[in-house]
Order: structure tokens, then sequence, then C-alpha cells
């Protein structure tokens, strides 16, 4: 892993209200207390932002969004920009989260434009990509993976990247069960890093974190986190609870 701070980060999707997700989160920090050497980042639902960034405040556990829209502000109904996220405590920001490719028609364009916006804004980007299940069967991972990165990347420079999280969630991985193995997950990683050292350079390409998204469990993490490649993870499902999310990121201990 070289010289890559670790980072678990949880992504709560459409689950918790206010005081159930400050209530996860007091319980996460109380359970993480003694988490050395390891960045944590959990991103609850918009409405949950602020009352969590005051549980988090002062512990080694950051806050997160789970998506942004690029615009500064204006008339668009139900958006939230850059600017609202960092009020309300964020550092990070999930972008391209597949859910969100799947269900609310997002494009790499779109992708692209939020990942400009977070940028500009100093929010660190944790750009999501992952391919279907078909595309895995019909090989073209590769290529879904190389177009993916190659258009939410399109217009930055090494220098811009410098923050970048990649995660790397197969679609077919996420929800349901079946991670993929840690050799496959390797695989993919090593390939999205390759095109980061090909279009950016091996410096950058040796600093950015690369997660491994995809029922991600504490029975499983160890084994992806020993791969070279694979510098942290996100998690769905396991990290709605507090005492499961933190055996994930104590998976050392
Ligand atoms: P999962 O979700 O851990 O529940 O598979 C991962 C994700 O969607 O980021």
């Amino acid at each position: 892993m070289g010289n890559r701070r670790p980072l678990i980060a949880g992504n709560w999707k459409m689950y918790k209200t206010s005081s159930e997700a400050v209530e996860t989160a007091r319980q996460l920090v109380k359970h993480t207390a003694s988490a050395a050497d390891v960045d944590v980042m959990i991103a609850p639902p918009f409405t949950a932002l602020s009352a969590v960034s005051e549980v988090v405040k002062d512990s080694n556990v950051f806050l997160g969004a789970q998506n942004l829209f690029w615009e500064k502000e204006g008339a668009f109904t139900g958006e939230i920009s850059a600017a609202m996220l960092i009020s309300a405590g964020c550092r990070h920001v999930i972008i391209g989260h597949s859910e969100r490719r799947q269900h609310f028609g997002e494009t790499d364009e779109n992708v692209n434009k939020k990942m400009k916006s977070a940028i500009k804004n100093d929010l660190i980007p944790v750009l999501c990509v992952g391919e279907t299940e078909n595309e895995r069967e019909s090989n073209a991972t590769f290529t879904v993976l190389d177009k993916q990165l190659h258009d939410g990347l399109e217009g930055f420079s090494a220098d811009d990247l410098a923050t970048l999280v990649i995660a790397y969630e197969p679609v077919w991985a996420i929800g349901t069960g079946k991670t993929a193995t840690s050799d496959q997950a390797q695989e993919a990683h090593q390939f999205l890093r390759s095109l980061v050292d090909k279009r950016f350079g091996n410096m950058l390409a040796k600093s950015i974190r690369i997660l491994y998204g995809g029922s991600v469990k504490p029975n499983n993490i160890a084994e992806l986190m020993a791969m070279p490649d694979i510098d942290g993870a996100l998690v769905g499902g396991a990290s709605l609870n507090a005492e499961t999310f933190s055996q994930i990121i104590l998976y050392k201990e």
C-alpha cells in the first residue's frame, strides 16, 4: 500500500432519521476512538449532516455527503450545492455512486461536473466506478472502468486531483452479499491505478487512494486490505450498525 493512509467510509444511503444518525455516529466515535493510522468517513443523508457534524467534530471521524449538485446556487428545487455541504460540516462527497447512475440517470458528464464543483470547493471527492454483472460477463469490465474514469476526470490536471479518492464498486456486488474476490478487486484496482498513472503521472497514481465497495463485511475486510492496490473500503449495509462498522475499521485489532 506504500504510504497511503487507509480510508474506511460508510455510505448510509437513505437510512436513518437525524436522531438515529446522531446516535449511530455517537457510538461510532466511541468505538473507534483508538483507531490510529486510518481515516474514517461517514456519509449520512443530507437531513442528518448538520446534527452529525456536531457529534464527530472533535473525533477522528470525517463527515461526507452522498451527492451534490454542480451549480453554485439557483432555482434547482431539491438540489444541494458544495458550499451548502461545507457549511453543514462535510469534508468529503461521494460522486457517481452506481445507485445514482442506475436510478437517477446520472451520466459520466454529470459526474464530471460534480467532480469539478467538489474540487473547486475543496471537498474531497470519492468518485465511484464499477461494472454491472452483464458487463463483467461480456468481458467489458476494463472498457467500462476506462470510460467512467476517463470521462469523470475530463479537464483536470494532476494538481487538481491531489485529494482524489476512487471507489471501485462492481454493481453486482453492491447489497447482494456477493463480494468480488480479493483477486478480482485487486485486478480492477491495479488497472484503475495504471490509468491514473498513464494520464496524470506516477506521483498521483502512487498517492491516490482506491477503495473497494460491494458487500464489505467484518469477515472479508482483512483479505481485501491485504491487496497492494486496495486502500480502504466504501461500506453500505455493514456501516449502518456502529459495532459492525467498527469491526471493519478496527479489522487489524
Ligand atoms: P454494500 O454497499 O456494502 O451494502 O454492498 C456498498 C455501496 O453501495 O457503497
